[in-house]
């Protein structure tokens, strides 16, 4: 048994009304496993944070997908990290690769956004992966390990164990193509040992690192009977409640 209590984190991206994002908690909230054996966590658009905060049982946790780093500013339409934190959010997705290819986040912003985390008690769930032509080029581990080290520049050892990493390769995501457990797992691994070079042993042991990409209610098995995938962040497949708990019932069983 891992010592690690896993996590499954529903990434809702752009979808969902406020009735279809009420009716999913209404259906889920009572039925996730206890938080000391699955963290369940529905990072959901901003504008629903609050709603949804309000509605969560004692199981679920919310969290958000994005938010600037700055305290507060002229940024139209951006949301501060203490605005992400006053909604009742307790994590922030933050590096996902929507967000790096389509609004031009940055190692440096990700590493910005992991300092506000922190400075505003949000759990980062920190967003790491590499591109089809890089996995091909043999350079997956050289660019996930540049990701590691500018994210987690300044960050503390006691930081670092409270950070969640999400391991999503960019080419397995939305796309039907999930990387094969052991492919995942031997990646992760590789994430463990860079983050043990950069905080010690003890930081590597305990930090949870997901796998993302295509994960189904048919592929969670698999991916969760792997040594070093601690859980899943889950896009398409987990807009569904009833894919949530497959998910979730999984991970109790891991
Ligand atoms: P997917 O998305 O499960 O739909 O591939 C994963 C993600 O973007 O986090």
């Amino acid at each position: 048994m891992s010592k690690r209590i896993p996590v499954i984190a529903a990434n809702w991206k752009m979808y969902k009304t406020k009735d279809e994002a009420l009716a999913f908690i209404f259906a889920v909230n009572e039925k996730v496993p206890t938080r000391d054996k699955v963290e369940s966590v529905v990072c959901a658009p901003a504008i629903l944070l609050n709603l949804l905060v309000k509605r969560e049982g004692d199981n679920l946790r919310i969290g958000a997908q994005n938010m600037h780093y700055a305290e507060e500013g002229a940024f139209t339409g951006e949301n501060s990290p203490a605005q992400v934190k006053t909604s009742g959010a307790e994590y922030i997705l933050i590096g996902h690769s929507e967000r790096r290819s389509y609004f031009n986040e940055t190692d440096e912003t990700v590493n910005l956004k992991m300092h506000a985390a922190f400075k505003h008690e949000l759990t980062p769930i920190l967003c790491v992966g590499e591109q089809l032509a890089e996995r091909e080029s043999n350079s997956t581990k050289a660019v996930l390990d540049s990701q590691l080290e500018i994210a987690f520049k300044g960050i503390s050892a006691e930081q670092a164990l409270a950070t969640i990493i999400a391991y999503e390769p960019v080419w397995a995501i939305g796309t039907g193509k999930t990387a094969t457990p052991t492919m995942a797992n031997d990646t992760i691994k590789d994430i463990r040992a860079k983050v043990e070079a950069l905080y010690g042993k003890a930081v590597a042991d305990g930090i949870r690192i997901l796998y993302g990409g295509s994960v189904k209610p048919d592929n969670i098995k698999v991916l969760l009977a792997e040594s070093d995938i601690d859980g899943a962040l889950i896009g398409g497949a987990a807009l569904d409640p009833n894919n949530f708990l497959v998910f979730t019932d999984a991970a109790l069983n891991k």
